[in-house]
């Protein structure tokens, strides 16, 4: 089967803008450490992207005032950069969308910053092994609860907890779209993956069982939002075609 030229071109439009979006990511990495402040992060982000001609994403995004998501230990996602200064110890989850030749990629991962504690890499390490869980499986056909099904499975077998109110997400010419990606569920429910499409894993994995808590952003329809009994979050994100056959991850470098 032949794939028509408008499929062929939005492949390599999301694979373009998915190895720019892993790239932003790489480069940042480099600079965390303690003392550098979340609104330095989005400087970083914001013109590393620029400067590889692509435009990013948030920026203005339903209100967002910034160009990137910088989450903060008990912050699930949405934390807005600012002049908070980071400290050893902390956990951070970095959120990366970006839109090339107008096409959007979204990729985020969770650093660890100086030294925790051994749980604390367990949950960021669980929350990384959650996404590759619901990568795993994917494939034309799958319903999105047998995605939820696959993180939740493994989250709970870690000793950990899935956050309820937050999923993936339809991607590609615009930022959101159908079908919502849950982080847990029941096999054989929800709608089905089309091939040719994109979506986003990105399950949030909370230390304790709690609900979240959320804060307006002045202006903005997006909230922050942060487990309600303080615990720690921690959040991967891949942006991931689904083919004829089965995936392709798109935000590797
Ligand atoms: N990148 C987030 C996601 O994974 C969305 C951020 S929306 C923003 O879907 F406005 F807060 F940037
Ligand atoms: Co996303
Ligand atoms: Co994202």
């Amino acid at each position: 089967m032949s794939l028509t030229a408008k499929t062929q071109s939005f492949v390599l439009g999301m694979e373009k803008v998915g190895k720019l979006v892993s790239q932003t990511l790489d480069y940042t990495q480099r600079f965390l450490k303690a003392g550098l402040t979340t609104n330095d992060i989005n400087d970083l982000v914001h013109d590393y992207t620029l400067t590889h001609g692509a435009i990013p994403a948030p920026l203005g995004y339903e209100g967002f005032p910034k160009s990137v998501c910088t989450s903060v230990n008990d912050m699930i996602c949405h934390g807005v950069p600012r002049d908070t200064v980071l400290k050893d110890g902390d956990i951070i989850n970095v959120d990366v969308t970006s839109i090339l030749n107008g096409y959007f990629g979204d990729s985020s991962r969770t650093f660890i910053i100086g030294e925790v504690p051994a749980r604390t890499q367990q949950l960021v390490a669980t929350a990384k092994s959650a996404m590759e869980a619901g990568i795993e499986v994917l494939k034309p056909g799958l319903h999105t609860g047998d995605i939820g099904f696959a993180v939740q499975s493994f989250v709970r077998g870690a000793g950990f907890y899935v956050c309820k109110d937050i999923g993936g997400h339809g991607i590609g010419t615009v930022f959101h779209d159908d079908p919502f990606i849950p982080a847990f569920g029941k096999k054989r429910q929800g709608p089905r993956l089309s091939p040719w499409t994109c979506i986003t894993v990105e399950p949030a994995i909370n230390e304790k069982n709690s609900p979240s808590k959320e804060f307006a952003i002045p202006g903005s329809k997006i909230t922050e939002i942060a487990t309600e009994s303080g615990c720690l979050s921690a959040q991967f994100e891949h942006t991931v075609l689904i083919t004829d056959r089965g995936y392709e991850i798109l935000t590797l470098s």
